[in-house]
Parts: C-alpha cells; structure tokens; sequence
C-alpha cells in the first residue's frame, strides 16, 4: 500500500479507536451517575462526584480495552489463524488503554489524597531512623503500589507501541516485551481488588468487572492450551 495511504488508513483508524473510547468512557460516567454508592467516610453520594465518576469511568475504560486486545489474540489463534506478530488497530487500542489509565491515575491520586502532594498516596512521612522507608501501608497504600507498578509497565508499553521500536528491538524482542500487558492485567486485577475493599465498592460493579477480566483470562488460558495440544499433536504425528 503506498504510503499517502497507509498514513490516511492509520488516521482513519486512529480517530475511530478515540471515539469509540471517548464514548465509552462516557457512557461508563453517565452510567456511575446513577450510583447509590455513598463514600466511606462522610455521608455524601459518589455519583454526585464528577471526579470519582470520570476516575472509576476511565479506570473501566482501561480495563475494557487491556480485556479486548487479551482476548482478540485468543479467539485469533483459537480460530486456528497463526498470531500476528504486530496489529495497528490492537497497537491503538494499547495506547488508548494506556491514556486513560494515565488520567485515571491523575484524578485517582486527588480523590483521596492531594494531586499536588502524590507522595502521601505512597508514603507515610519523610525517611527516619525508625522508618527509613515510611511506605503507606494497609489496603489503600498496596492499592497504590500496585497501580504504581501497572502504571509503570504501561508507560514502557505505550512509548514502545510503534514501528521505530519495532524495528529497534526487532520482531521477538519487541513482541516479548508487549507480553508485560498480562502483568498489567493481573497488577490491574489486584489494585482494583484492593480499592473494592477500600470503597466498598457495589457486587454487581464488582461482578461485571470481574467477569470481563475473567472472560479475557479464560479465553487466554483455551488459547494457550489449544497451541499446546495442537504442538503435541504435530509432536506426535
Ligand atoms: C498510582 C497509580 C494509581 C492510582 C493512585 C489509582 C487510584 C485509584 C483509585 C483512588 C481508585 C478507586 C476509585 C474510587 O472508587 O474512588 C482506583 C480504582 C481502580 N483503578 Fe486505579 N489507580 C492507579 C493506577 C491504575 C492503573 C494503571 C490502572 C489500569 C487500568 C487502574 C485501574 C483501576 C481500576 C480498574 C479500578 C477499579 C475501578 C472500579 O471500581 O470499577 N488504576 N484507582
């Protein structure tokens, strides 16, 4: 395909992932507006909260998106099709996944802490002798390490999501390094466990996002275990 039009597909692609998530995370916003969800501690209701809306919205956003991409490459090679090495729209979506992550954090760290102090959602205190390491510790202190930890990996998965890494680290390396958004997954698993507890979070919230995840997962799981079969089979014959 010649390049003008490679370069138009890519765009075309590109604003219909960003729409698709915009209205997502909207629709996720308009739909936690009817939240009866009060917050823990002072009697006022979440949904009236634009903020918790738009962090737990974009939070879900993320979630959806991490789950589409897991289970695209699943049903793929449960379809027998062998796995492709480098998708644009799958690239895509990993970067919109990984935005809106990064602004679910930003309003994440003001909303139970100070956006212009996000030391005091990691630590305690400044180092002493008798804490040289003043971590912030019970749910919500490993909530945070752990969405530390996800944030991490997605930034390293968001800046390598291009042709110029592609080519930097060359086919294996680079596909290697894109199979840290199953560590995402799982860190992504745990910190919304451990902020369900903090926030006491509705069942059928947790239900829902829970299978999504679960669904990804199990697919995966078929996926893996289909090749392995498939391997042995050829092994064997
Ligand atoms: C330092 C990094 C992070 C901080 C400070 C943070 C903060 C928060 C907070 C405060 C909540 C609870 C929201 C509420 O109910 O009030 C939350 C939930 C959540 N966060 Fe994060 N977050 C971080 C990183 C991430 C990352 C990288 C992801 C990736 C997608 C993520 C996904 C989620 C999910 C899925 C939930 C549960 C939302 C729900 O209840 O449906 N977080 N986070």
């Amino acid at each position: 395909m010649k390049r003008g039009a490679e370069l138009a597909l890519s765009k075309r692609r590109e604003v219909v992932v960003v729409g698709a998530v915009v209205v997502l995370a909207l629709g996720l916003a308009a739909v936690l507006g009817l939240s009866p969800e009060r917050w823990v501690d002072n009697p006022g209701r979440k949904a009236s909260s634009l903020k918790w809306r738009s962090s737990v919205a974009l939070a879900d956003t993320a979630v959806v998106l991490l789950a589409a991409i897991l289970a695209y490459s699943s049903i793929r090679s449960l379809a027998g099709k062998s796995p492709a090495r480098h998708l644009p729209w799958r690239r895509t979506v990993g970067v919109a996944a990984g935005i809106a992550a990064f602004v679910h954090l930003v309003i994440g760290l003001s909303i139970h802490g100070e956006l212009a102090k996000p030391w005091e959602s990691f630590f305690t205190g400044w180092p002493s002798a008798s804490q040289p390491v003043p971590l912030l510790r019970g749910k919500r202190g490993f909530a945070n390490w752990v969405g530390f930890g996800a944030a991490s990996l997605l930034v390293g998965l968001v800046v390598i999501s291009n042709r110029t890494w592609l080519r930097r680290l060359g086919g294996s390396r680079w596909k290697n390094a894109q199979r840290s958004t199953y560590l995402v997954f799982g860190l992504v698993g745990i910190h919304a466990f451990y902020y369900w507890k903090v926030e006491e979070r509705l069942l059928l919230h947790r239900f829902i996002i829970t299978a999504l995840m679960g669904m990804a997962i199990v697919l995966q799981l078929s996926a893996v275990l289909r090749v392995g079969l498939r391997t042995t089979k050829a092994g064997s014959s």
